[in-house]
């Protein structure tokens, strides 16, 4: 997701600081950016100039430190609080204090992470979709602790960014995540009783419903990791037995297939 946002974001002609905690992951989202870009070309949605333009305005760096004069950061790292927690609290003493903290989440409380700074008022969510540059919808996510004028800003960015931004409380899974979780979860379990194939659901929801994906499809794309974080953060808020991941979907996390970027999970990936 984090290649994806800084590229919304430098496409509509925001200067970006892209922070990875290695060098090699840092090679990888300007190469995710990159390749990203290079498609739009080849498809002529975009010139080269353009291209060439946007990356341009993404400096990737291993350093925290060099967020010390943005504007606004937006956390996108692995779906766990007590990592992004750390996360926000070290960002707080090191960007300016007018800076605002912003945090994709696609389920977590944004008020812990909040409460992890000394400014609470300037935190909230930003939650961009998979994949962020084709995807219209940001939800913003207002945590009862931040100030309206973070909230509009945050909503104003989004706008700024070309997407349809929809204001939401910070409850589990706020808009989205909270009614297509069900839904993907229930799909494993249909599977896991060998009511029918993985082959056989994608092609139902896809066929009967007008899906662009079948779940199995959908589930690969976001992670399975992440959406078997998605879930335990959604089961620990409501306990809705919906919310209950699937164990087939924990065996899969546990011997590591997640997905397209692991290149196997329900399904196996070439490249
Ligand atoms: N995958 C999706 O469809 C999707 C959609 C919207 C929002 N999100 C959210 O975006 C965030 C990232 O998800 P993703 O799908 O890009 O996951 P990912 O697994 O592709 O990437 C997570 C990144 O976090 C980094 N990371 C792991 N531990 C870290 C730590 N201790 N400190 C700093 N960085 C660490 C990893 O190196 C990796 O680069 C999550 O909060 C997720 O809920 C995901």
């Amino acid at each position: 997701m984090g290649s994806g946002i800084a590229e919304v974001a430098a496409a509509s002609g925001h200067e970006v600081v892209l922070r990875s905690r290695s060098a090699d992951g840092a090679d990888a989202m300007v190469a995710a950016l990159t390749k990203s870009l290079a498609k739009q070309v080849e498809k002529g949605k975009r010139t080269d100039a353009e291209a060439a333009e946007i990356s341009g305005r993404v400096r990737a760096t291993t350093h925290l430190g060099e967020l010390v004069d943005v504007d606004l950061v937006i956390e996108s790292v692995v779906e766990d609080l007590a990592v992004k927690r750390d996360l926000f609290a070290e960002l707080d003493s090191i960007c300016k204090p007018e800076t605002i903290l912003a945090t994709n989440t696609s389920t977590l409380p944004v008020v812990e992470m909040a409460m992890a700074t000394g400014r609470p008022d300037l935190v909230c969510g930003i939650h961009f979709f998979n994949p962020a540059p084709a995807m219209s919808l940001v939800e913003v996510v207002r945590p009862i602790t931040a100030s309206d004028a973070t909230v509009a800003a945050a909503v104003e960015f989004a706008a700024r960014c070309g997407k349809e931004p929809v204001e939401v409380k910070d409850q589990a899974g706020f808009i989205v995540n909270a009614l297509l979780f069900p839904y993907l979860n229930n799909a494993v379990r249909l599977y896991e009783q060998g009511v029918a194939t993985k082959d056989g659901i994608d092609a139902a929801m896809k066929g009967g419903c007008g899906f662009p994906m079948g779940p199995f499809a959908l589930l690969d794309l976001v992670g399975l990791d992440t959406s078997l974080a998605i879930l335990d953060a959604l089961y620990d808020e409501f306990r809705d037995p919906n919310y209950a991941p699937v164990p087939l979907l924990r065996r899969l996390v546990a011997s590591g297939q997640l997905g397209r970027k692991t290149k196997k999970g329900f399904y196996d990936y070439d490249r």
